[in-house]
């Protein structure tokens, strides 16, 4: 079942999406080589404390029945496509950082992610996370009343792939608000025509994982980091948003 939200449910998502939004704008101003990405963790934690509202990955248990998400945020370094769990490694110069941030403010989410560079990137690394950003923008340009999802999917894979990346296929955006993933699923690739319709006041994420190489992946042993199959760069930008008649009223901005 897909919910659609209130002119007041809707509020209350954009004002907790909008902590999860400058949860990122914060840390973006620590990202130096040799932070671990647990410190980062914690400021995130803190920042999202002070707001008066709660990190929705900590302690998160996904579909497949893992072992709770330990942290308060997902923080995914170079060939990690998402779920990274924070910990003792340090960032270093050229790394490409995916932070991802949900938030609940009041009993609704948020959820948000940017792929940073932290120092001198390669030319690869630098079209990766401007190509991923770009995908993003053309799929939310896509939103509207009426439109189908293949639609959106079809912006994204058709623009990337023209780039020369590829497209995760085994995790998807979500509709999101009244709890962490909601129906329906958004896929980042796809058809013209194809697909439910969406309608005002659906809301949604769309959070293209975009890879330089391969788009498979694996899990690790922790059962939640997913890197890529060949050890290549993934990256990942990611907004919350409403539909209406006359587009997508993003809901993580800051
Ligand atoms: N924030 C991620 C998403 O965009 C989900 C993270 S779940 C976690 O859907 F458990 F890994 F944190
Ligand atoms: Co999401
Ligand atoms: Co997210």
């Amino acid at each position: 079942m897909i919910y659609i939200k209130t002119a007041q449910q809707i509020e209350k998502i954009r004002k907790s999406g909008q902590i999860a939004s400058q949860a990122l704008d914060m840390v973006s101003q620590h990202l130096q080589p040799g932070v671990t990405t647990q410190h980062l963790n914690q400021l995130i934690h803190e920042f999202i404390i002070s707001k008066k509202a709660k990190p929705a990955t900590l302690g998160y248990i996904g579909s497949s029945g893992s072992v709770p998400f330990p942290a308060s945020c997902c923080i995914s370094i170079n060939e990690v496509i998402c779920h990274g769990i924070p910990g003792e490694r340090q960032l270093k110069d050229g790394d490409l950082v995916t932070i991802d941030v949900t938030t609940i403010l009041d009993g609704y989410y948020g959820d948000t992610c940017r792929t940073f560079l932290v120092g001198n990137a390669s030319k690869t690394a630098k079209k990766l996370t401007a190509v991923t950003e770009e995908s993003l923008r053309r799929a939310i340009a896509e939103v509207k009343d009426g439109v189908r999802l293949g639609d959106i999917g079809y912006a994204i894979q058709s623009y990337v792939e023209a780039e020369g990346f590829s497209v995760v296929r085994y995790y998807v955006g979500h509709g999101v608000g009244l709890k962490f993933h909601e129906e329906p699923s958004v896929c980042h690739f796809g058809k013209k025509g194809r697909g439910i319709r969406i309608k005002s006041g659906m809301v949604f994420t769309i959070e293209p994982m975009i890879n330089e190489g391969v788009y498979e992946l694996k899990i690790l042993e922790d059962g939640w980091t997913a890197v890529t199959a060949d050890k290549k760069l993934s990256a990942q930008f990611e907004h919350t948003m409403a539909v209406t008649h006359s587009g997508a009223d993003i809901l993580t901005l800051s």
